[in-house]
């Protein structure tokens, strides 16, 4: 018999289930077998029970404590420390997967049951606002391979991370996790991180889903935004990210949105995430997160995590009431089904617990060197030549941080202190400095035992305060010493904000040994450098005079110490440049007036025991105006400028191309970079884009692509070359609820930084191009005195 066309498809199914019929026989049992059988088939072999369970975790676990319900298959016991594991059902051959934090690096329990002849140490690569300053893809993808291999390697199938929310304001504490105050920035460095980590077989979350900006009433706070913010400054970078990475998960986060729960909005997890921006992946709970089990799965929102007996309970007692429908469990089951079907746990895969730690250790420190940011080198303070004497101060110098606290804290076998890391590059570092600090850090640890994590989270342990080093000392060092180093250290993390006092801005101790280490070594001509060991911007304005030279060196993870000193002798060339800026005043914040935003004690609750909910709210009246946004529209002038950062070299911008001067389909941008000075040195191009702005409010100007040179010896080139796409040119018009690129003339301009534009070049758009039609949706319930460019009345 010839098959014909209409026969095969016949043929097809009848043997797939003849051949999943002789696979159960295999097995043994007359049950499906995840993988071996369809999910459709798995899913209807499943009890009720069995489905409100699996779409729900198997509960948190603290190390140490009493496991707080039971669970069944693999447990979270698998790789302690890790934050949750999925539910197994081994009668269908469904295995528990587990999740782990976090975005500096792998943050599981480094000694099982107090054995420490084995290890399970992860390496702390630098924070997430440090790899956003490298401005270089390529490089945070590496870090990303690296990362993802520690993962894989340590039996931990999908990591919770990375994470993008924006820099709104200064003071938010989780900031350092997360990238850049512009979403192009954000966008990009996600999708590169998630490309690394996800090669290696294992998954990611990108969190917090969204308008996550602070830390205050993290759990009732309700953002009020409008549509077009929300969606070209709190969604863009996560938008970008699922359109270049296609992340396995996404994770909702605690905050509401216009009024609802994000883990329980439709709109959010299904219209615009799945329908409008083509996600295939899962979305889990960010921990404990929304109130609602049963609208959090018909938002969508497929895993609960971590999970707790009370939810399944009620996803069980909805659906036998109808107020839930198993097609939607069931498809929430399916996407549970299809991460587990993707995970390493699912393939048996053999980890080793001995990931390459030494060599993702160099690869940390390389990224942490690319993205340190040289702010201030007056009379070529740096870098620092010969064999000379370094006089440390300041408590960080010796306990550096190598990244913020939390959920975002990574357990490292060591960190390079300042001075070490000084030491090894060959400079002499004073040892009457040296021990003084030592001595007193040693003595002022001892007043605080260590705390384990949630006590620590509960109840974080106060900074040292700064010792003070004046009189006799500090003259004695500036006699004997060649330079003087000023470490400034800031940590926060999850659970709180950062305060203004004692932390936005220097303390009084800080102002003055800043003040007085100035005097005594400019007196002996000599000269301070200040190195910022910070995770968020701190006030610079009021002391920068004091310092010949300051070195940004962010939270650098586990190599700091070495990674700084290659930038202060000259070994590596400082080419990181700002992706958030450092105003000259908190005040000068857009954000500042609506930071944290209200509370409304009388309504608080108690909560689930742990935590005071205090009912919140906050109101995103800058809009669109964050950051650069709003510095350069309003011309109100940053300490440090959005793309800021200096090298030990020159460039020169020339050449700058475009390939029409009229927009068709897209327009190239070519631009020419020399080093013109005298040592080899790298360059981070930017391509800022101004629009005509008649029918639209819009920002001076935007961040529309980004690149970095080479590494160019003197006198070397190299031609960057752009893609401008109809998407760069437009905005959301919330009338239309689509995005405009409208007619007119834009101005591409090539800028070392947001204001230092070295080469500019027009084209104009003939006529108006509608790029995408959205959604009606997060619609705000009130309205918001948002703030509009003051050229125009739109
Ligand atoms: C944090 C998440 C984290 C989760 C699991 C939450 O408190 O907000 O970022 O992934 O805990 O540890």
């Amino acid at each position: 018999m010839r098959k014909n066309k209409k026969t095969l498809p016949l043929l097809a199914a009848v043997f797939g289930l003849l051949a999943a019929k002789s696979v159960c026989a295999q097995t043994g049992t007359s049950l499906p077998q995840l993988g071996k059988n369809s999910n459709a088939e798995v899913i209807a072999a499943m009890t009720l029970e069995e489905k409100a369970k699996l779409v729900v975790g198997n509960g948190f676990h603290m190390p140490g404590s009493r496991r707080q319900e039971p669970t069944i298959g693999q447990t979270q016991d698998k790789v302690p420390g890790a934050a949750g594991t999925t539910f197994a059902i081994p009668r269908l051959g469904i295995p528990s997967i587990v999740v782990a934090d976090g975005p500096a690096g792998l943050r599981i329990q480094p000694i099982r049951n107090n054995d420490s002849s084995k290890t399970y140490y992860a390496t702390a690569f630098p924070v997430a606002t440090l790899l956003a300053s490298t401005w270089d893809t390529a490089l945070v993808r590496q870090v990303g391979v690296a990362f993802g291999s520690e993962v894989h390697e340590y039996g931990v199938d999908v990591l919770l991370a990375p994470a993008l929310n924006i820099h709104r304001n200064p003071l938010g504490g989780r900031n350092f996790e997360y990238y850049s105050e512009d979403p192009l920035v954000a966008g990009k460095m996600t999708s590169a991180i998630v490309n690394g980590i996800e090669s290696n077989g294992v998954g990611t979350s990108i969190k917090h889903f969204a308008a996550n900006n602070q830390e205050t009433n993290r759990n009732t706070i309700n953002t009020i935004v409008s549509e077009r913010a929300l969606r070209e400054i709190y969604l863009k970078g996560f938008e970008i990210a699922v359109k270049n990475a296609q992340p396995w998960t996404v994770m909702s986060s605690y905050n509401k949105i216009n009024g609802t729960y994000t883990s329980q909005e439709y709109d959010l997890l299904t219209t615009i995430l799945r329908k409008e921006w083509g996600f295939k992946g899962l979305v889990m709970t960010d921990w404990f997160g929304g109130r609602d089990p049963i609208e959090q799965m018909k938002a969508g929102n497929d895993l609960l995590m971590p999970g707790t007996p009370q939810q399944s309970q009620k996803i069980i007692d909805a659906v036998k009431h109808d107020s839930l429908s198993s097609k939607v469990l069931d498809e929430n089951v399916n996407r549970v089904l299809n991460l587990i079907l993707q995970s390493p746990s699912f393939k048996k895969y053999k980890y080793s617990d001995q990931p390459n730690l030494k060599k993702d250790a160099e690869v940390s420190r390389t990224a942490a060197e690319e993205g340190m940011i040289l702010l201030k080198n007056d009379n070529n303070a740096l870098p620092l030549t010969g064999k000379i004497k370094v006089a440390a101060f300041g408590n960080t110098s010796y306990d550096i941080i190598a990244g913020g606290t939390g959920s975002g804290d990574v357990n490292k076998a060591y960190t390079v202190s300042l001075v070490d890391g000084l030491a090894n590059a060959g400079f002499a570092v004073d040892e009457e400095l040296q021990k003084t600090y030592t001595t007193y850090l040693s003595s002022e640890r001892l007043k605080h035992p260590k705390k384990n994590f949630m006590e620590e989270f509960m109840n974080p342990t106060p900074p040292i305060d700064q010792l003070t080093v004046a009189g006799d000392l500090l003259n004695k060092k500036a006699e004997e010493a060649d330079v003087a180093i000023f470490t400034i250290g800031r940590n926060a993390g999850e659970g709180r904000d950062r305060k203004l006092e004692n932390d936005y801005f220097l303390s009084d101790t800080e102002k003055e040994m800043i003040k007085n280490i100035a005097d005594a070594f400019h007196a002996k001509n000599k000269k301070l450098i200040v190195v910022l060991n910070i995770g968020g911007v701190i006030d610079v304005a009021s002391w920068r005079d004091n310092a010949d030279a300051i070195l940004l060196a962010w939270q650098p993870g586990l190599e700091a110490g070495n990674a700084i000193a290659d930038i202060l002798s000259g070994k590596t060339n400082p080419s990181g440049k700002l992706a958030t800026t450092f105003p000259m005043d908190y005040k000068d914040v857009p954000s500042a007036k609506n930071f944290p935003g209200k509370e409304f004690p009388e309504q608080a609750s108690t909560g689930n025991g742990v935590f005071r909910q205090v009912p919140a709210e906050v109101t995103y009246e800058e809009g669109i105006y964050v950051g650069y946004r709003y510095y350069n529209t309003f011309n109100i002038k940053p300490a440090y400028e959005f793309g800021y950062g200096l090298s030990y070299t020159d460039f020169d911008y020339s050449d700058l191309r475009l390939s029409g001067n009229t927009f068709a389909k897209t327009i190239r941008a070519t631009v020419t970079i020399r080093n013109s000075g005298k040592i080899a040195g790298r360059e981070v191009v930017q391509l800022y884009i101004t629009a005509p702005a008649k029918t639209i409010d819009k920002p001076a100007e935007e961040l529309k692509g980004f690149a970095k040179t080479k590494l160019l010896q003197p006198g070397q080139s190299e031609t960057i070359s752009f893609t401008i796409n109809p998407d760069d040119l437009a905005s959301f018009d919330t009338k239309r609820e689509s995005w405009v690129a409208e007619a007119g003339s834009y101005t591409v301009k090539i800028g070392a930084s947001s204001q230092q534009i070295k080469q500019t070049a027009s084209f104009s758009l003939t006529k108006e191009i509608v790029t995408e039609r959205d959604h009606k949706v997060l619609v705000p319930q009130t309205e918001i005195n948002e703030m509009k460019s003051q050229k125009r009345a739109f």
